[in-house]
């Protein structure tokens, strides 16, 4: 009887151990951070980007702007569309950086909030353990980046994805840039999983408003141009689960681009310090409302019917906006 009983106990362990290996191993879960709404229910955030430069270049401008529209727009967090750091990221958890491009950068009241950075490609140039490391939010307890991530509330679902290791001459012909690569260890794998995740979570969401943010662009005609990786194996998964905004940062510039094919919205906030490249590019135009060359950043105003998205230069003046509302009787 005790015999049978350790036997059938040592069964049920090894299919406890092999279910659990399994589970593991098909679905790498995305860390997902639960953000409260405001009272009445809507959501409200700033979005920059490629910003890091211990205040030159309008930095500090920028970010004196973004505390005045942040208090006007009492916003609930952040978002980092990464290059957080430039040149070469941070080279590790004690990097004056941090501080001098950060924490003394964005000072004012209403940016006191959470932020939810990606890494960007000067990022994976430093030390990216150093950027995703916990430590850093004990110097400053606003700082939140990993690679791949959700923030949601029931009013939206935002997914932040690691763009960087989608791009492929990065690997190949790195230009004598040296890349973080740890914990890529292959390219290939490590993409197609994320894409499974991305597909899976925008699928089961049941958020009203679902947004993708990414360091690199889908569509841009700044001096990038269209990420072709990410237009081939990103885009037909957001425009097959419904997705609104895409936003990104990787183009010094602001921009917002009308997808042809499916009602979703490609935002640029890549304009956090230098800018002025002077180079829009002779490429595909499709879509374009609006494109600016100069600094400044995003914000974004969700409720349960409508999206205001607008866009700030240096001055904090208006640039461009976006408004869109639901239909009623959408199909989810
Ligand atoms: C700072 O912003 C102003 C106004 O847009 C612009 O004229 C100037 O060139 C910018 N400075 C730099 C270094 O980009």
């Amino acid at each position: 009887m005790a015999i049978w009983y350790r036997k059938s106990m040592a069964l049920s362990l090894l299919f406890a151990i092999a279910f659990g290996l399994c589970f593991f191993f098909t679905s790498a879960e995305l860390q997902r951070f639960e953000h409260p709404t405001k009272s009445d229910g809507s959501l409200s955030f700033l979005v920059l980007g490629d910003w890091g430069r211990r205040g030159a270049f309008n930095q500090s401008q920028v970010a004196y702007q973004m505390g005045r529209i942040g208090g006007k727009l009492d916003i609930d967090f952040v978002v980092s569309t990464g290059d957080n750091f430039y040149d070469n990221g941070l080279t590790g958890e004690e990097d004056s950086a941090f501080e001098e491009s950060f924490s003394r950068i964005y000072t004012a009241k209403s940016l006191q909030k959470q932020w939810y950075s990606v890494l960007g490609n000067h990022d994976y140039r430093g030390n990216v353990e150093a950027q995703l490391s916990p430590l850093l939010r004990k110097i400053d307890s606003r700082w939140l980046c990993l690679r791949s991530f959700i923030v949601n509330s029931e009013l939206a679902e935002i997914l932040f994805v690691d763009t960087t290791p989608f791009v492929k001459t990065y690997f190949t012909d790195s230009e004598g840039h040296t890349y973080d690569w740890r914990g890529i260890h292959s390219r290939k794998a490590y993409t197609a999983n994320l894409l499974k995740d991305v597909e899976s979570v925008l699928k089961e969401s049941t958020a009203k408003w679902k947004i993708v943010v990414g360091h690199h662009a889908i569509r841009s005609v700044g001096h990038h141009g269209d990420t072709k990786e990410l237009k081939t194996r990103l885009l037909p998964i957001l425009q097959a689960n419904n997705v609104d905004f895409y936003m990104n940062g990787h183009d010094h510039c602001l921009e917002h681009i009308s997808d042809t094919d499916s009602p979703i919205q490609f935002l640029t906030s890549g304009a956090g310090s230098k800018a002025w490249r002077g180079d829009i590019k002779g490429h595909n135009k499709e879509g374009l409302n609006f494109f600016y060359d100069g600094q400044g950043f995003m914000s974004v105003q969700l409720t349960q019917m409508d999206a205001e998205i607008v866009f700030y230069d240096v001055f904090g003046n208006i640039l461009h906006r976006l408004s869109t509302r639901k239909h009623l009787h959408s199909s989810i």
